[in-house]
């Protein structure tokens, strides 16, 4: 039987972009919404080319209700969404709080609203492990409390997670699945697709690999007085493709009906912590390029050491992170050199 479409919010971005991949290799037709505040054209190019398919493209803001709704009434056989259109950067929803607040939050109640129109029967969305905060322990199960956010971009999931679980427990006609995913990184092995943030990185990845190529001088660690092994700060760093294919099984288990319950919450992470001075020696190792780095003070708001326990998503998505980091850290520095040769960076 054919599947059917999946609307998937924010399609040009950097998770959005990997998952629409991974749709349409699984079978899915695919509608990208995306406003390109922070995407460009150029992913759905790469999707065609790693997939054969052009991804159908609508560019438009989700928060803008009479785009969606034309949308829905253009793309009649879309039954499942996944909602990755969201403004993502902590720093400067500390500064434009509103931007945040207004992008994210009117994105998500503009979806749940229309989804019963047009008969959508689930939707899948993008959270983070910034939701359980400094956790009291580590790994971090998904029953870990949730933790005051500390900046309007974490409060931002936090809120959506509510508002998700509000709407559903009202009895509308749809399920969801809220994915916590801990740091994605690296980028399709194709080098076709990949993370490309305007200005000035704010990100780890993205900092390393442009101050490996020589845009950045420097990377600038944040920190080695942590109470952890090296000093330095540990997360949970997930490959991005390995993330992406989690959404595919997201979304079969709503529109098949195999969800256990309406609203289903997952980690997705590797299980492993790994730390920002580790993560930098194994880029160096997989590519044999070094990275210019200083330590410096800490980042005002990091949490120190988070990691997933992913094993609900493990045992019950029959999903798992498995590349290794330093084929995720190869991946990330082939997409860097991508940029390089396409003359983008
Ligand atoms: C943060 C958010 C996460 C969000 C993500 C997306 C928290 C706790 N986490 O992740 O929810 O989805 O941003 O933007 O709010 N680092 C350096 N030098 C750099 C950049 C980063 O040392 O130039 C360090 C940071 O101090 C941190 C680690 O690298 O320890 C990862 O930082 P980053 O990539 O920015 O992600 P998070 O802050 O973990």
């Amino acid at each position: 039987m054919a599947k059917p479409r999946i609307l998937v919010t924010g399609g040009t971005g950097y998770i959005g972009s990997h998952t629409a991949v991974e749709l349409i290799s699984a079978g899915y037709k695919v509608v990208i919404i995306d406003n390109l505040s922070n995407s460009n054209r150029d992913s759905l190019d790469g999707i065609e080319k790693i997939t054969g398919v052009k991804p159908d493209f609508v560019e438009a803001d989700c928060t803008d209700i009479n785009a969606l709704t034309a949308l829905f009434e253009k793309y009649t056989d879309i039954k499942g969404i996944i909602n990755f259109a969201a403004s993502k950067a902590v720093g400067e929803s500390i500064e434009k709080p509103i931007l945040y607040y207004r992008n994210n939050l009117n994105t998500l109640m503009n979806l749940l609203d229309l989804m019963p129109r047009f008969g959508v029967k689930g939707i899948v969305f993008s959270s983070s492990c910034t939701v359980y905060g400094e956790p009291d322990q580590n790994p971090v199960t998904e029953a870990a409390p949730i933790k005051k956010a500390t900046s309007p971009y974490g409060n931002t999931k936090q809120i959506s997670e509510e508002i998700i679980t509000d709407v559903i427990n009202s009895g509308a006609p749809f399920k969801s699945v809220i994915l916590r995913y801990f740091n994605p990184v690296g980028a399709h092995p194709s080098a076709l697709i990949g993370e490309l943030p305007n200005g000035v990185p704010q990100n780890l990845i993205p900092y390393l690999t442009q101050t490996a190529i020589g845009i950045r001088k420097e990377l600038s660690v944040f920190g080695n007085d942590y109470d952890t092994p090296d000093g330095s700060c540990i997360r949970d760093f997930i490959n991005v493709v390995d993330l992406a294919k989690a959404h595919v099984i997201a979304v079969e288990r709503m529109l098949e009906d195999k969800a256990e319950a309406p609203i289903e919450i997952f980690n997705l992470g590797t299980g492993i912590g790994l730390s920002v001075l580790e993560l930098i020696a194994s880029f160096e190792r997989a590519t044999g390029v070094k990275v210019p780095h200083k330590i410096v003070g800490r980042r005002p708001g990091d949490i120190e050491k988070v990691w997933a326990d992913p094993r609900h998503a493990n045992e019950v998505l029959g999903w798992k992170a498995t590349t290794p980091i330093d084929d995720t850290m190869r991946s990330a520095w082939k997409w860097q050199q991508h940029l390089r040769e396409a003359g983008i960076m």
